[in-house]
């Protein structure tokens, strides 16, 4: 097997990663916020944009939708994808938004609250930008999946221990309790933790492991391997997820915890 990569991080992560994992996600936390039309919505960390389009399906023409990220390539993606849609696309810290006061009904955000390098100080910011009785959710992984679990596994024997802990933090959970200690303290009122699970189905570890890495920040040491170490790499996720054959697919379960308050 050659281990080539065809297109950028960005363009892997909306052309496989999205459909296999983040669009289904989306599904479920957007369904959570009963969005309404007319509603404005601000879409944190949007990534490539999937929660973001969805949301303005949601919304509608008279709802506006801004969509937040830190990295130009992905926003890029993101426009790209979105082109026609009437979605606004701001490249920003979390930390650094620096949007007006009350700005909006709704804040959302997918898989990014890992990734805020101040999670205090992003869910005030999140506070301070939503109307009165606005509302928020942040959704964020529930610790590891038996695949992302035997993935850190492999990557600790065949890349290194501190890119696997790079890649393991990615999934560092706080617990229920300290989610609504964090949003309490934030000054957000009526929280709640809802656990949401599914059965995640994706290409064998073969074909799976080097798209799905290919599109994480970690892509450039796995991509520094020789081909007998990614295969070394690959064959240990393989036998660990023997388990979760069903047919040429993987199928293991997952979730993530949303995290739901009001202003
Ligand atoms: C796992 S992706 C999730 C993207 C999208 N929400 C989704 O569900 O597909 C995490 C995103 O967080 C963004 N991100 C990381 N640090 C950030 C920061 N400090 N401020 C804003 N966005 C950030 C990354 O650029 C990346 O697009």
């Amino acid at each position: 097997m050659t281990f080539q990569l065809v297109g950028s991080g960005p363009e892997i992560y909306e052309k496989v990663m999205v459909p296999l994992w983040f669009g289904r996600w989306a599904e479920a936390l957007v369904d959570k916020l009963s969005l309404q039309a007319s509603e404005n919505v601000l879409d944190v960390a949007c990534g490539t944009g999937v929660t973001t389009r969805l949301a303005k399906s949601k919304v509608g023409p008279m709802g506006r939708v801004d969509g937040v990220d830190i990295n130009a390539a992905m926003l890029a993606k993101a426009k790209e994808i979105a082109d026609g849609l009437d979605i606004g696309w701001i490249e920003s810290d979390v930390n650094d938004i620096g949007l007006p006061s009350a700005s909006y009904d709704v804040i959302l955000s997918q898989h990014g609250y890992h990734y805020f390098p101040d999670k205090p100080a992003a869910l005030s910011e999140f506070r301070r930008l939503l109307s009165s009785g606005g509302r928020m959710a942040v959704s964020i992984w529930d610790g590891h999946s038996p695949y992302t679990h035997a993935i850190c596994r492999a990557i600790e024997r065949f890349v290194s221990p501190e890119i696997a802990e790079k890649q393991r933090s990615q999934r560092e959970t706080p617990s229920t309790d300290e989610l609504i200690a964090q949003l309490t303290s934030a000054g957000f009122s009526r929280v709640s933790v809802h656990r949401q699970e599914l059965m995640i189905d994706v290409p064998l570890a073969e074909e799976f492991v080097p798209l799905h890495l290919g599109s994480m920040p970690i892509a450039g040491a796995f991509m520094a391997l020789d081909d007998d170490a990614k295969q070394d790499l690959v064959n240990d996720v393989s036998k660990s997820l023997a388990a979760y054959v069903r047919g040429n697919r993987l199928v293991y379960p997952d979730a993530v915890n949303v995290a739901l308050g009001y202003r």
